[in-house]
């Protein structure tokens, strides 16, 4: 779009009005991120479960612009681990990322190349900023509810999915006797430089 735009983001569902893409995450996107792969074959073998969804809104990938959407990660468990994005830092990585939270009940892990973490919990009216050079993952610990996010990042940040899939996040949210419970991750690989 060439001239200034506007679109509707209404409750309950909060589908945008307007979107460019609509992406479509399940199980099968995500071989080797849940901790419990044992419950992950269980599941796959079942069902390739859908996970998250997100509604994009393309703008050209120039830092004056401001790509921006609707994350929705559907409520569920994969072992005691909850529902969850891939996670990635940006491919342009001192860029940064503003969330608001409109529904439901989550988590933002993240982390900085140095192997800072930090977790911001999610419930409507949350706005998180996620600094520049931090990886994010949106985690939903609800129960049976969509916890859906709109987001906001530079145009040409692009995405880094591969480091994250190599090293994962430092820390996990599983689920603690029915209570979210923020975790190392056993498995997490520490940057050589950090
Ligand atoms: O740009 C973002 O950080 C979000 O739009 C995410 O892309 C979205 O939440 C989906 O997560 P991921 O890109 O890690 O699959
Ligand atoms: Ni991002």
């Amino acid at each position: 779009m060439t001239i200034p735009f506007s679109f509707r983001l209404e409750a309950p569902d909060f589908i945008p009005s307007y979107y460019d893409t609509h992406i479509k995450r399940t199980l099968s996107a995500m071989q080797g991120q849940f901790l419990d792969q044992n419950a992950y074959d269980r599941m796959r073998a079942e069902d390739d479960t859908l996970l998250y969804e997100v509604y994009e809104i393309h703008r050209p990938e120039v830092p004056g612009e401001l790509s921006h959407g609707i994350s929705i990660v559907h409520p569920g468990r994969v072992g005691a681990e909850y529902a969850m994005t891939k996670g990635h830092f940006h491919r342009v990585l001192d860029t940064s990322e503003i969330y608001h939270c409109l529904k439901g009940h989550g988590f933002m892990v993240m982390e900085s190349p140095e192997g800072e973490w930090a977790v911001e919990e999610l419930s409507p009216g949350t706005v998180l900023y996620v600094l520049p050079c931090w990886a994010h993952r949106s985690v939903n610990v609800g129960a049976g509810e969509d916890l859906v996010t709109f987001f906001a990042y530079p145009g040409h940040a692009g995405h880094d999915y591969g480091t994250i899939e190599a090293r994962g996040f430092r820390k996990l949210v599983l689920d603690r006797n029915g209570a979210p419970a923020i975790v190392d991750n056993p498995r997490w690989v520490k940057a050589a430089s950090s």
